[in-house]
């Protein structure tokens, strides 16, 4: 199964994806863990990403498709994937539908879409701003984060609602809760209810 996770910074993208990639057996594949990663090493990638991503706007396109591409080239993605933070604008989806068509595979199925208010979202994140000081969970740059998700990848949700592909699930809630949600829906797809 082919499922692309959407949804504002904090909405739960990360913790939602990993419980699902393990309860499906699918690699999870995050843009931003790459990204954050290639910083830390201070390789070519992280020196051109990083100031884009400490003022919480977008890296550039084909820095991120060029993870991207990677990363789907590896024989565990070849049966299926859970992508968390890519596409986050129409050019990268559009990118995306032709690299499955060029590697004759199937396309995404299900664009799953964790739905959690402004409030909610900045509270999460200023809280591990303070347990972890990731360097981008700081107000002003939480609010460019929120900022550049509804002019850049809210319009994703049309893009993909056009295709029949979009899931909308509540993210606030516990966890677990959430997770629950999250599962049915993909049942559903994958006995073809939805
Ligand atoms: P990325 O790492 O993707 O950051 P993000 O989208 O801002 O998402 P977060 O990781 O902050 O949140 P999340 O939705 O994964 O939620 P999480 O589960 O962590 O990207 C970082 C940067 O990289 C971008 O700003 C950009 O610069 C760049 N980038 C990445 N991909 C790119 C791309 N494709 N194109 C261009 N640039 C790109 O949860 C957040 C917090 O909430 C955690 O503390 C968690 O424990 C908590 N939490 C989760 N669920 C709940 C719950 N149900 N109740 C209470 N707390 C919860």
């Amino acid at each position: 199964m082919r499922i692309i996770l959407l949804g504002a910074p904090g909405s739960g993208k990360g913790t939602q994806g990993e419980k699902l990639a393990a309860a499906l057996g699918l690699p999870r594949i995050s843009t931003g863990d790459a990204l954050r990663a290639a910083v830390k090493s201070g390789t070519d990638l992280g020196r051109k990403a990083r100031a884009a991503m400490d003022a919480g706007d977008l890296v550039a396109d084909d820095l991120v498709v060029e993870i991207v591409e990677e990363r789907l080239a590896q024989p565990d993605a070849s049966d299926g994937f859970i992508l968390d933070g890519f596409p986050r604008n129409t050019t990268q989806a559009r990118i995306l539908d032709a690299l499955l068509l060029k590697k004759g595979l199937p396309p995404v199925e299900i664009a799953l879409h964790l739905d959690v208010d402004d409030e909610e979202i900045i509270s999460r994140l200023l809280a591990r701003g303070l347990e972890q000081g990731r360097t981008d969970d700081r107000k002003d740059v939480i609010r460019c984060r929120i900022r550049v998700y509804n002019s850049e990848t809210h319009p994703l949700l049309d893009y993909y609602a056009a295709q029949r592909k979009l899931i909308s699930v509540p993210g606030a809630g516990e966890v677990e809760e959430v997770f629950q949600s999250i599962r049915l829906a993909t049942l559903m797809v994958e006995s073809g209810l939805a």
